[in-house]
């Protein structure tokens, strides 16, 4: 397991934490390894009943190491264990509950579409800046996030990378209760105890009848095929390279219709 992600169990309740906070928890593949192992071997353990995931320190996940994707563009070997973790948390049949504080970036935000139920800070803020970074939407979310909020906020906040605060994330149903910081964590394991609780064969034929997961796997493939070209064009060079300078990118001369 990643020293960077921990996993503790009691009560029924697995917690996986993200434990990155100097990198603002941003997810390498070694961590997606941990997480995707650690839910496949969820899926058939007596003693879970419930996921948490949590993030450690001021934000809940920044997304994607960059700096991996910054190696992929120009040239190293995809690392996917990306695509385990998100196939692992859409095929897990048990309930997982979610606790974000502050900002959710790119794969922080979207792996919330494949949870159940999800806490929020007041502060919260859900990103998905896939366009910003010359990529695409991932993880299910150009099919899941217009199916729950509608095209022309899905639109906006992709192709815009315009964040969803605590509040419209509520109100667009992205969101089950928004709390004051400091209760999150409590918040969040008194849900996941209540959960572990109710009769596990009940809450797994619910959650089966709620989702339609091989249509969601399908569009995934797709999504994954586009998502990895992307990572290698001039266009996402240039948003990486920009990140790694900490300035604002320029793609006038790295864009077309081809790019
Ligand atoms: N990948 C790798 N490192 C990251 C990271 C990421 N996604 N996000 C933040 N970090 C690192 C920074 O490089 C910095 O490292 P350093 O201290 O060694 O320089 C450290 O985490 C703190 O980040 P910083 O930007 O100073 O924090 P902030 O509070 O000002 O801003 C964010 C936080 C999340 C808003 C900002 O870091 C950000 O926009 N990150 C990129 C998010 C992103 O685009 N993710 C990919 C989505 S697909």
């Amino acid at each position: 397991m990643s020293e960077h992600i921990r996993s503790t169990k009691s009560g029924g309740v697995l917690t996986l934490l993200i434990d990155r906070p100097s990198k603002k928890n941003a997810l390498t593949d070694s961590m997606y390894a941990a997480l995707a192992d650690a839910l496949e071997a969820a899926q058939p353990d007596p003693d879970v009943r419930v996921v948490l995931l949590r993030g450690e320190g001021d934000i809940f996940t920044a997304g994607n190491d960059l700096g991996e994707f910054a190696a992929v563009a120009t040239g190293a070997a995809p690392q996917r264990n990306v695509i385990r973790f998100i196939l692992g948390l859409t095929r897990l049949c048990k309930p997982v509950v979610a606790a974000v504080q502050g900002k959710a970036v790119g794969v922080g935000a979207t792996l919330l579409l494949h949870c159940d139920y999800i806490i929020l800070t007041e502060d919260a803020q859900l990103t998905m800046p896939f366009v910003n970074l010359a990529l695409v939407p991932e993880a299910g979310s150009s099919l899941l996030l217009p199916a729950r909020i509608g095209h022309a906020r899905a639109f906006a906040i992709f192709a815009l990378g315009e964040p969803v605060d605590a509040r419209n994330a509520l109100a667009w149903g992205l969101a089950n209760q928004v709390v004051a910081p400091d209760s999150l964590k409590s918040s969040a394991e008194d849900i996941a105890h209540r959960l572990a609780k109710q009769p596990l064969g009940a809450l797994i034929a619910t959650k089966k009848l709620m989702r339609d997961t091989e249509t969601l796997i399908a569009h995934m493939k797709v999504e994954t095929e586009r998502f990895f070209e992307r990572l290698t064009t001039p266009e996402a060079r240039e948003a990486f390279t920009a990140f790694a300078e900490r300035r604002a990118p320029d793609f006038s001369k790295v864009s077309g219709p081809g790019s």
